[in-house]
Formats: C-alpha cells, structure tokens, sequence
C-alpha cells in the first residue's frame, strides 16, 4: 500500500525476532468518523486495528523477548502462595534493586496509591522534580500540596534534576513530608536526573527530615544517561541502579516501563534507618504498606495482583533492560526517530539529549496562539496517517502544566527505521497544512485525570 510517496508499513513485532503482526491504515473518511465517535479523545478510539502506529506510550506496549514469550507461556506458575514466578521475579527485584523488603503490586498506581494512603496527611507538603498524572492525582488526592522544582533551564544535561537550591530553600522555610524523584522525569520532556543531583537530594532530604521516594519507571534509561555523559562509562548499568535505589527511603516501580513487561510493579523500602521518622515508625507504616496490599491488591507474599505470567516477563525483562545491547538500541530508536522529525520540521522540548524512550514535541511552539496545541497536533497526525500519540499538556495537568508538549513513545522492540520514517513523513504533512488548524475547546470537563475520559471538538 502506497500513501503519496511513502511505503505504508504493513507489520509490527509482537515478540521480538519470533512473531509479527499485521497492521493497517484505515480510510481518511474512516479515521473522521472514529475521531468523531471518540470525541476526539485518542484514548478513546474504538479499537487498536484502526490504528497504523502507537506512540501514545510505551507503558506495557512493547514487544516481548524471546526468553519472555517463552517464560510467560511455558514456564509461568498459578500457585497463589509460594510461587515459582514469585521466586522468580523477587530475586530479579532484589538482584536489580539491592533491596530486601520487596513487595508486589499490579503496576504503577497502585503503589502511588498505597505510599500516599501511608505516608501522606491532608496539607502535607511534597516536592518533586516532575510528578506524572497519575502521581500528582494520588497524592493530591489524598490531600497533598504537591510542588514541581525541576532544574533551570540553564542546565543543559540532566535536565530532568530538581533544583537543590529550590529544594533546599523550601524545606528551610518549610516542613514538606516527602521528596519525590522520578526517573527519569517525563514530564520534563524524558529527560534524567543526574548521579550527583540525586546524591545533593538526599543529603537535603535527610537534613530536613523529609522521606525521600524514587518512581524507578524508567531507571534503566536513567542510569544509561549517568553512564554515558556523567561517570564516563567506569562502573556498570546495574551499579548505577542499585546506587541510585540505595539513596531513597522508599521507590517504587512499574514494570510496564523498564520491567518490559506488559503489567506489574513494585515497592522497596531501605533496610537502614531513615531519618524521616523513628525506626519504629518506619515499621509500623511498612507493615500498613503490607495490609494495604493484601486489602486491594493481593497477597503480599505472593503476587500483589500480578497474574503470573506477568510475574515471568518482568523477571525477565529486569535482567535484559540492564544490558547495553537493550539500551544503546532504545536510545538508538529514540535519537533516529527525533532526528527525523527534526528534519520533517519537528521543535523539540528539551531537545540535548533526547528524551529516552521517546520524543517530545514542543507543540506550543509550532502551534502558537491556538488553544490546546498538543491537542490539535494528535489529531492532525492520527487524520493524516493514523499516528496516535499524547498530549503532555494543559489537558493533563490544567493550571499545574509545563508546557503544551506532544509525546511519541516508542514501545520497545515493536517498531524499526520503515515506521519512524513514515510516521516523520505524516508529520511532515502535518507542518505544511498547520497553519489551517485553529485549535480545540473542551465540551466535558471530568476535571481530575480529564486527558484520559474528557471530550473534545476542534473549532
Ligand atoms: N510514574 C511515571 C513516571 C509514569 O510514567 C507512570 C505511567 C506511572 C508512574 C504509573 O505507572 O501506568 O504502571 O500505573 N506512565 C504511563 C506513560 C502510563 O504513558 O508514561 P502505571
């Protein structure tokens, strides 16, 4: 199938090397009609058959591993207690983490769920380097004043860091509870959080007698950024982790992004001391941790909501996303794809070095002076070649944004050079028709979260 000049790719990887799947582009009039049925909400599509290429996330999207396939299907053992995969994946975890007290939670969320329902108390203050949606709404639902201080923008690596001096400041002036790093920060255009910043965050930290928490989402792709432009490539991948898990009081971490699986996630706590609260305290909140996984989760011991199989290729994923083989092709996908973007006209937020698995674009920048420009840009790439991506914006974040910011994700292993050509050629497209485009209005509001169930109409 041809689309003007460019070959239309017709497949994708399903597991890496073993299967693929078809994939196709629906008529333009289609695409209209399922954008009309959807409100203009990609993530309400009516299926993933109308849609070509995925870069609306890469969370839990990528293609499997050989060894994956075969663990997850062969391998995978349904005992809820004492279970093989269990075993599996726990010593993964501590392998990867350094850490002991491992508990098991079904993905992301509910491990931010659990952490704020704990630790957080209605006012408490909490400074972040960059929270994503889901962190920001579970802490703030539980009643938490949640403060962004991402590094200045004078820095040019390490752009995802916290300000210190910021942070510093305002647990001066102020008590906060928690300090929250994520790693590495997506909504600072993907961009890591350097060794040293981490190291000055936690000396802060402990100073003041705040927790520190890691959201290890990415952690692999961080720790690839401190090794290539930080340590000079003296220690290993895995060293770097460890180091990184060892200076929070607490992290958690979906499996859906570094665990290269399709589910699952996780909580550690220190073994040391923290100087947050009394060790007594700490216990005491630890085994609060543990009843809220078995009240809504799953046995703490055994799964915490993980089928199985999910258990096997998290296992699995947490060996394979520590190796350069896995990362320098990751950020080799990602550098290839936003050089072609560039080329197709694309401005990048925070465009050194890029983001790791994906490319953010400035969308406000392109798109200046209409409302909503990330917006406007989704739609126009899906219309004009059935490209679904997501806005990283002021429909996610409302007065809390940083920028009006388009994402591309590139789930792992599923996408090669035939589909980010094509999707730089549809964008491409896109540059030359953008200055019809007028911008989109909000027709239902769900206020919190609204990114994910909002409707919407272009004007
Ligand atoms: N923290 C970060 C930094 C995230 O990016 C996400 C999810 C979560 C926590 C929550 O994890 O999805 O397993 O519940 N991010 C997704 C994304 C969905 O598209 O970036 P989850």
């Amino acid at each position: 199938m041809e689309m003007d000049s460019i070959e239309v790719p017709k497949f994708k990887n399903k597991v890496a090397g073993v299967q693929k799947e078809r994939i196709y582009l629906v008529s333009k009039k289609r695409r209209r009609e399922e954008l009309e049925k959807a409100h203009y909400n990609l993530f309400k599509l009516s299926s993933s058959k109308v849609i070509l290429l995925d870069f609306q996330t890469a969370s839990g999207t990528g293609a499997l591993s050989a060894k994956q396939h075969y663990m997850s299907s062969c391998k995978a053992d349904p005992s809820y207690t004492s279970s093989e995969s269990w075993n599996r994946l726990r010593k993964a975890i501590r392998l990867f983490t350094g850490k002991e007290r491992i508990f098991p939670v079904h993905q992301g969320r509910p491990a931010e769920d659990i952490l704020s329902e704990v630790f957080i108390e209605k006012g408490d203050r909490v400074l972040s380097n960059g929270l994503f949606d889901t962190t920001f709404a579970n802490l703030s639902h539980k009643g938490a004043v949640c403060i962004d201080m991402p590094a200045p923008l004078s820095e040019r690596f390490f752009r995802g860091n916290i300000d210190t001096v910021k942070l510093e400041e305002a647990l001066r002036d102020e008590k906060a509870k928690m300090v929250l790093m994520t790693l590495l920060n997506n909504t600072e255009g993907g961009q890591p959080v350097s060794l040293a910043n981490l190291k000055r965050t936690a000396h802060i930290t402990k100073k003041y007698k705040a927790l520190l928490v890691v959201d290890a989402c990415r952690i692999a792709q961080n720790a690839h950024f401190i090794w290539r432009d930080e340590v000079g490539g003296r220690t290993s991948i895995s060293e770097i982790i460890r180091e990184c898990f060892s200076l929070a009081d607490v992290s958690y971490m979906s499996l859906k992004k570094d665990g290269l699986a399709h589910g699952g996630g996780f909580i550690v706590f220190d073994n040391n001391e923290v100087s947050a609260m009394l060790s007594e305290e700490f216990e005491k909140r630890i085994r609060e941790v543990r009843k809220e996984i078995f009240r809504k989760e799953g046995n703490a011991d055994g799964y915490g909501g993980m089928p199985c199989e999910i258990m096997e290729q998290g296992a699995q994923g947490l060996r394979e996303v520590v190796t350069l083989k896995h990362l320098k092709k990751r950020m080799g996908d990602t550098e290839y794809f936003q050089e072609q973007l560039k080329k197709a006209g694309a401005k990048i937020k925070n465009d050194n070095p890029p983001g790791g698995d994906a490319v953010y674009i400035d969308a406000g920048a392109l798109l200046p002076g209409i409302p909503y420009p990330a917006k406007t840009m989704e739609i126009a790439l899906y219309e004009e070649g059935g490209i679904r991506s997501c806005g990283i914006d002021s429909i996610m974040f409302g007065e809390a944004t940083r920028g009006e910011i388009l994402r591309l994700a590139i789930p792992a292993g599923v996408y090669g050079k035939e589909h980010f050509d094509y999707a730089a050629y549809v964008f491409g497209k896109f540059m030359k028709r953008k200055n019809e485009l007028k911008g989109f209005k909000i027709t239902y509001d769900p206020g919190e979260l609204r990114h994910f169930d909002g409707h919407f109409a272009p004007l």
